[in-house]
């Protein structure tokens, strides 16, 4: 496994994987746990090499976000990357990444105001960017995001078919631990308390399901149910419970046809995430 810091070393072997067979692209914050390495896996399957970028992305934290804290492992992160049979780890730094002078950003207008783009304004702008960046330094034919990140993976796809980028985007399925917890590198912030009190969010998500497959098809009403056994739990601040509609993530009263019903809430240090996709 080659581990690559400078994006000319990157995009001259980028050219040489892609001339030898299919290129795979998973692109990561790092602290890597079951949720990335499944993407990885999803890409093997379908690729002949399979590249894994790890870079803690500045532009898509806030100011008052945890861009310092966040968890860095480097030397775990490429021993399981190893095990995985990955062949190529790009990890170059902020400077290479964003040199000075740097000005350009890029913006998916309607489907990042809703959801997270609303408590975190110019994060998705942060993301888009990056990985506009990544896919043209590793060119790869298919790059792997999670569905645990929704509204990112439809962001990107969204990206990609907008400007032509020459490269497929497949969304996986969400890694939970036993109890449901969808995994994350913020899952390390939890205390143990918080530990055992954030797998409500993705029961809220059962009972959302359970509420629908009873007949339940008013959004309100699902909402307040998903709110209620939240804060059964102390200590959540809810950021948003949401239904919407697949396609353009718009907030649906009556619950019909596919949905995506989302959760987002800060539990201690933690901003956590969840989702799921059902059918009415
Ligand atoms: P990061 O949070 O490290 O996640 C990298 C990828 O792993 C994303 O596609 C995310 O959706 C996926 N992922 C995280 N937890 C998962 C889980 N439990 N199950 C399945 N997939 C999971 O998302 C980012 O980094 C960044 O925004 C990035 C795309 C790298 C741009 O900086």
């Amino acid at each position: 496994m080659k581990v690559i810091r400078s994006k000319a070393a990157m995009q001259r072997l980028a050219d040489r994987l892609r001339s030898q067979g299919r290129v795979g692209f998973v692109p990561t914050m790092g602290f890597l746990h079951e949720g990335h390495l499944s993407l990885v896996r999803v890409a093997r399957k379908r690729c002949d090499s399979v590249v894994v970028s790890v870079f803690v992305n500045p532009t898509q934290f806030g100011p008052e976000e945890d861009l310092e804290a966040y968890p860095r492992d480097f030397g775990r992160d490429r021993r399981l990357l190893g095990q995985e049979g990955v062949d190529v780890v790009f990890r170059p730094d902020a400077e290479t990444v964003y040199p000075d002078g740097f000005a350009t950003s890029v913006l998916v207008e309607r489907l990042t105001r809703g959801l997270c783009g609303r408590t975190r304004p110019g994060h998705f702008s942060g993301v888009l960017t990056v990985v506009a960046k990544l896919l043209n330094i590793v060119k790869p034919d298919i790059a792997v995001f999670g569905q645990k990140d929704a509204q990112q993976a439809l962001v990107v796809g969204r990206m990609v078919r907008d400007l032509d980028f020459d490269t497929r985007i497949v969304v996986a399925p969400t890694v939970r631990e036993r109890d449901g917890l969808a995994m994350s590198s913020r899952n390390f912030y939890l205390t143990p308390e918080q530990r055992r009190q954030a797998p409500v969010l993705y029961r809220s998500l059962r009972l959302a399901r359970r509420m629908v497959r009873d007949g339940e098809r008013d959004a309100a009403s699902v909402k307040l149910a998903m709110r209620r056994l939240i804060r059964r739990e102390s200590g959540f601040r809810i950021d948003y419970v949401e239904v919407v509609d697949t396609g353009e993530l718009q907030p649906v009263r009556r619950i019909s046809g596919r949905v995506l019903v989302a959760v987002a809430a800060h539990l201690g240090r933690a901003r956590l995430i969840d989702n799921i996709i059902m059918r009415a």
